[in-house]
Formats: structure tokens, sequence, C-alpha cells
């Protein structure tokens, strides 16, 4: 995520922000076991990728308004952003007295219910471009414990571009992105809920209540030449058609093509630009596909 804080001509941090939140793709995700909590334990690798929803952040007296512009999601106390937004305030406010409202319009480009994190990214851009706007001088290890609070996957956006995520989401452990490219996303157009599709896994599974002591990471090498995504299975169940989306992107020359976190978007790599963008002009041109181009983010957005 790209920060820009405009500035006025005395220097001081100007009263309007604008903030780019990327999708992410999960190139390995394992479900360890079902915990008390109704919540699973996973173990993902976790990479950003240059599909951005793009956020600006305006101060206000009081209050937080949101308006949403390209999406039919709601825009009101519901909205994963107005939750992060209200939170911080009401954290931030404990402390340092009553913060001043903001006004947050949010373009989104990131399709919903998809699996590729475009919600959590955009609350995670509203905890960073608030701490900002409104000088408050957290750690991004303080924003992120806060995060947590809305969603699991909330937890890797300050870590990114490229990390194992595990516990819920919340243990998260950097590394150094280890492959550079062209991701190529393709989504149907229908929206997936990930509640559902762990609910189906669960019956599927025989999962433990108890997680087990050891849990192996995959070496970097075996992610890329066998990604894998416990997740795939239930959703590619309910929804055939992504099969033949599989088989096209790899007969395409995609690599590595999986379904990032619940789906149903699929994702291909491609070390080459050129072969990535000839796929996405001929999966467009044979279907109703929602088909994106997108950079794997080799530094941190932040
Ligand atoms: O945390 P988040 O609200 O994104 O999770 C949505 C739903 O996905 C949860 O209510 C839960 O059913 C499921 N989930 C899970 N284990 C995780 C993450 C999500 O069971 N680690």
């Amino acid at each position: 995520m790209t920060v820009r804080i405009r500035t006025d001509p005395t220097g001081l941090p100007a009263d309007n922000i604008s903030i780019k939140a990327p999708a992410k793709v999960n190139l390995y995700l394992k479900i360890v076991n079902k915990r008390g909590d109704g919540y699973h334990n996973l173990l993902s690798l976790m990479q950003m990728v240059g599909l951005y929803d793009l956020l600006t952040l305006e101060k206000r007296p009081s209050g937080i308004g949101l308006e949403v512009i390209g999406s039919t999601v709601p825009n009101d106390g519901s909205n994963l952003v107005h939750r992060a937004a209200t939170l911080l305030q009401k954290e931030a406010g404990l402390v340092r007295g009553e913060l001043p409202g903001v006004q947050i319009t949010l373009l989104k480009k990131i399709p919903v219910a998809a699996g590729l994190g475009g919600g959590s990214s955009d609350a995670a851009a509203t905890l960073i471009g608030l701490n900002r706007l409104w000088s408050l001088d957290w750690s991004f290890e303080r924003l992120a414990d806060l995060a947590a609070e809305l969603g699991s996957d909330l937890p890797f956006f300050f870590y990114g571009p490229t990390a194992w995520v595990s516990g819920r989401g919340e243990k998260i452990e950097p590394i150094h992105p280890f492959f550079k490219g062209w991701i190529v996303l393709a989504n149907p157009g229908i929206g997936v809920a990930t509640a559902w599709v762990y609910e189906q896994l669960s019956k599927k599974m025989e999962l433990t209540k108890e997680a087990p002591n050891i849990t192996i990471n995959p070496s970097l090498e075996e992610v890329l030449r066998q990604p894998y995504n416990d997740l795939e299975k239930v959703t590619l169940e309910a929804f055939p058609d992504l099969i033949q989306i599989k088989r096209e992107l790899q007969a395409l020359g995609g690599e590595g093509v999986l379904m990032s976190g619940s789906g149903p978007t699929l994702f291909a790599r491609f070390s080459k630009h050129e072969a990535a963008r000839k796929t996405v002009v001929s999966l467009k041109k044979k279907s109703s596909l929602q088909v994106w181009l997108a950079p794997v983010l080799t530094r941190p957005p932040f």
C-alpha cells in the first residue's frame, strides 16, 4: 500500500490522505485443526499482488462517513472500513482524548467475497491511513493487534508483501519475497462466503480439536512446485465450472494454478509479462470471466 500524504506549504500534514490497498493471494493454505472458538488454525503463505482498491481519508470535525464507489458493498456501520475507523477512534481516543472524525471514500477494484482479501486490506489501509491523519504514532505491530479483532486476514497486510501466516491468521512471519513476475487472476463473478467454505470443510475433514505439536512449513521451492489450498476442494465442488478455468490457465502456460483463499478467484504465475498479457486477452475473449493482470509485489507497500 502506498501512502501519499499531501502537505501544505508550511510542511504540516494536510487533512487529506490517499492510500492504496492491495489484494493478496494464498500460495499455500493448509487447515491444521478446528478450534474450540469455531475458528480454524491454519498455515498459509500469503503474497500481496498489485491489484488495488483506493481509499481517500479526509479529516472532518466529527463522526465517520463512508462513500463506496464501484461496488454495492454497504457503506454503513457493517462495512469493515467503517468498523476499523470506529474501533481506532474509540481505542486511540481513550488515551489521546476525543479525536476528530473522518470522511472516507473507497474506490473498489478488488472483487468482493473473492478470496483476495479486499475487505481486509481496505480495513488495514484505513487503520494505517488514520494513524497518520490523526497523528497517533502507533506502531504497525499495535495496529495489527487491533486489526486482528476485525478479521483473520487483516494482520498480514501490516507485514507484507510476503509472509507465513498461522494461528487463526494473527501469527505473522514476514519473509523476503522469493519470486518475481506476474499473476493472472480470474474470477467468475460469483461471491463465496468464507464462513460457508470453512463449515463445509469441517464436515468433510476429520479435523482434530487438538493442534498438532509441530507444523512444518513446506520449503518455498515446494510451494512453487506444488501449490496447495485445502479450501479449494470445497469451492471447486460447489462451482465445478472453476475446474475448466483452472485447466485453461494451465494450458495458457500459467504456473502454480490455484484458488486463492476461500475462492472463487483462481490465479496463475507468469515470469514473463507478455505471456501473462496474452493469457488475459485469451481468457477475456473466450468467456465472461473477470480477469486481471497484477505484478507480484516485492516491496513493502507502505
Ligand atoms: O475472521 P473472519 O471474519 O474473516 O472469518 C470469517 C469466517 O471464516 C469465520 O467466521 C469462520 O467461520 C471462518 N474462519 C475460520 N478460521 C479462520 C478464519 C476464518 O474458521 N482461521
